[in-house]
């Protein structure tokens, strides 16, 4: 597989074409961001973090059946993945209270959820990524309504499945963000990463932020934490 040019810069990786059209090459980079990218760190090991432990999730998910963009991890920051049409939304799974629904609907954090929730928000970084609702993803035609129940029932079979990944390693999964993409035939499939970026992890015991809530809220470093997520999945993968 060769590396050709570069075919989109996000904030935390670059994507590249190879010499197969359906395939692209990924390279998680060390910027961390915040706030919008308004709050902006290199920070040296987090992109092989990333990308190694985004792997190891993306494996799990297939052998529960969660098909999923992931097809091999290459070197320590780099991974191919399956070409996609992203979605422009973001999916947020919530099992229990903290964040944004925190502070929207005043529930303190930490609040178990009786079930879980479902939220879409449209990726558009002039917007600030607002939250939205079936009716405006349908009049913005981001998705249809068959699409917007697959991309619900995808969310919840992948919160299922990473509650008792977490489980099993002594971590509560609070929430999530998860990204969708449409393949060349039309189905969705579950693309993007799987990471303690895009996830809040607290530890079971110590209740102890295992994820980017660390930077997001200064609180120390997140090399170390992501470090141990990283050790507990490897561990548990023996
Ligand atoms: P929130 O409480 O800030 O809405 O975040 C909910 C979850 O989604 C949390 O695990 C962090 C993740 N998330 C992202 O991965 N990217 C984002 O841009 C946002 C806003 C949240």
């Amino acid at each position: 597989m060769e590396k050709g040019k570069l075919l989109y810069e996000g904030k935390a990786k670059q994507l590249f074409q190879t010499n197969e059209s359906e395939v692209i090459w990924v390279e998680y980079l060390n910027q961390a961001t915040a706030l919008n990218g308004a709050k902006k760190d290199q920070i040296k090991g987090k992109g092989e973090l990333n990308n190694r432990i985004t792997s190891l999730i993306f494996d799990y998910l297939k052998s529960k059946k969660i098909k999923n963009h992931f097809i091999k991890r290459l070197s320590a920051n780099e991974q191919l993945i399956q070409a996609v049409e992203i979605i422009p939304l973001e999916v947020v799974v919530r099992n229990v209270a903290a964040g944004s629904f925190s502070k929207r609907l005043a529930i303190p954090e930490g609040t178990s959820l009786s079930l879980p929730i479902v939220e879409f928000y449209y990726k558009k970084d002039e917007l600030d990524d607002p939250m939205v609702i079936d009716d405006h993803i349908l009049f913005l035609q981001i998705a249809s309504t068959e699409e917007i129940a697959q991309l619900r029932q995808l969310a919840l079979e992948v919160n299922h499945a990473l509650i008792e990944l977490f489980d099993s390693i002594d971590i509560q999964l609070i929430d999530f963000k998860l990204e969708f993409g449409r393949q060349k035939e039309g189905s969705l499939l579950l693309a993007d990463e799987v990471s303690p970026d895009t996830c809040r992890l607290w530890d079971k015991k110590t209740n102890e932020h295992l994820d980017k809530d660390i930077y997001r809220r200064d609180l120390g470093d997140i090399v170390p934490v992501y470090q141990e997520v990283l050790n507990r999945l490897e561990k548990r993968g023996k």
